[in-house]
């Protein structure tokens, strides 16, 4: 119960086929339109986590689970008091320089702990956060906002990172609602989490979590492999939580899948959103959902938990949604109307397309040639050229790898 089944989902049937409709315009060279390019059919296969690490409160790095979270929260504590004041401590927040350019640095120092500790080089043909592969997988539904990718090919892989000054210099100024409300996502999380496992904790620090000032700063990350019709992918992305408990790689047998107790399956997405009260609310929430639903299934996270909260930030109700389940949710919703319709069988046909495109169109033998991959606020196409920018892989990674 509560497995994800990567196997019986639809875009799991068919026969991978390119199928491609009439072009309105002439794209310009080394595109990728995004409205007529899909690969129907090809098979997500099943993450496998291959790695895990954590940034602490410092924003050190350690090879580790120190910062995973367990979740813990009650809808009583949720209901007493007639909600949560996500809004508390809001003056004392910590939050993380997000102009600091961290590249891929985390995900490729455990990749080189993970490779001294086996041996082993790890395998895929594109090597990225999950972040990035989400924006791909959303794109067909999310033509609004401008992004850029970098992209190099080291080592027989192709490595992409978001271009940051680029994305400094076209986010909109943030406002101070937004700002809190920003505020309330890490709150939510703050006080919906403890440390270790509830039976490790004790009264004290389990009553007085919501107490401490919220911070940004530490986060778990999980590093896994996984892949899209001929596209093999190592992604990292945060996780928010455990369900319950983490299996101790150690203890566990992954080489009989009866045995296996996989750790992703304990995984837990955490997300805040207004309550909903209006047909105009749920179509808001639908598309909000597909884009948890994309961050989600990329990883192999199975269940999401929405804190649902007032228009003032006052947490009212948790709600969980098995991952698998969305696309299915919202297909059925009676409120599914013209602003809400995201299919995740269309847009995992284009991130299948998508990523055949960035392995074959960047040239392979190009080794340590950056190339920028653009796509421009509400354009048709995806474009790939060549630049003169440095290599952004850590000199450390580059050192081990080249040795
Ligand atoms: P909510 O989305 O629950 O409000 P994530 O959900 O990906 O784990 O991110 C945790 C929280 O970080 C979000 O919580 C939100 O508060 C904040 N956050 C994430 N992406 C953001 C963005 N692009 N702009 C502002 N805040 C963001
Ligand atoms: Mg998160
Ligand atoms: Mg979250």
């Amino acid at each position: 119960a509560g497995r994800p089944h990567f196997q019986s989902t639809p875009w799991t049937n068919g026969i991978p086929q390119v199928s491609s409709h009439t072009q309105r315009q002439q794209p310009p060279a080394l595109s990728l339109p995004i409205s007529s390019a899909r690969i129907h059919g090809p098979a997500m296969r099943q993450p496998r986590e291959v790695a895990s690490f954590s940034y602490d409160k410092f924003r050190n790095l350690h090879f580790d689970d120190s910062s995973l979270s367990y979740f813990y929260l009650l809808q009583d504590d949720v209901s007493a008091s007639g909600g949560i004041d996500l809004s508390a401590g809001y003056n004392v927040f910590k939050k993380r320089d997000d102009t600091i350019d961290e590249h891929l640095d985390g995900m490729l120092l455990s990749l080189v702990s993970l490779e001294k500790n086996t041996g082993k080089k790890t395998t895929g043909d594109i090597i990225t956060w999950r972040g990035i592969v989400t924006k791909l997988l959303c794109l067909p539904y999310s033509k609004n906002d401008g992004f850029e990718l970098n992209a190099v090919w080291f080592d027989g892989q192709l490595f992409i990172e978001e271009d940051l000054p680029y994305k400094l210099a076209t986010q909109r100024p943030s406002d101070q609602r937004s700002e809190l409300m920003s505020y309330w996502g890490y709150k939510f999380e703050q006080i919906a989490t403890i440390p270790k496992q509830w039976n490790e904790c004790s009264r004290q620090e389990i009553e007085s979590r919501g107490q401490k000032s919220v911070s940004n700063v530490a986060q778990y990350c999980s590093v896994v492999k996984t892949g899209l019709g001929d596209v093999r992918l190592v992604i990292a992305g945060e996780v928010d939580c455990v369900w319950d408990y983490k299996p101790d790689p150690k203890d566990n047998v992954d080489n009989d899948p009866k045995l296996f107790d996989n750790p992703l399956d304990h995984y837990v997405e955490l997300k805040t959103n207004r309550v909903i009260q209006s047909d105009r609310d749920a179509s808001t929430f639908e598309n909000k959902l597909f884009k948890v639903w994309a961050q989600s299934f990329l990883l192999g996270v199975p269940k999401a938990i929405i804190g649902f909260r007032t228009e003032q930030g006052y947490l009212q109700t948790l709600e969980e949604f098995e991952t698998q389940k969305i696309p299915g949710i919202v297909k059925k919703s009676k409120y599914s109307n013209p602003y809400t319709t995201w299919d995740g069988v269309d847009a995992l046909a284009f991130l299948a397309a998508c990523l055949q495109w960035l392995k074959t169109t960047i040239p392979r033998a190009d080794e340590n040639v950056v190339w920028k991959i653009r796509y421009l606020p509400r354009s048709d196409y995806l474009t790939a050229s060549k630049t003169a920018q440095q290599s952004f892989l850590h000199p450390e990674f580059v050192k081990w790898r080249s040795e």
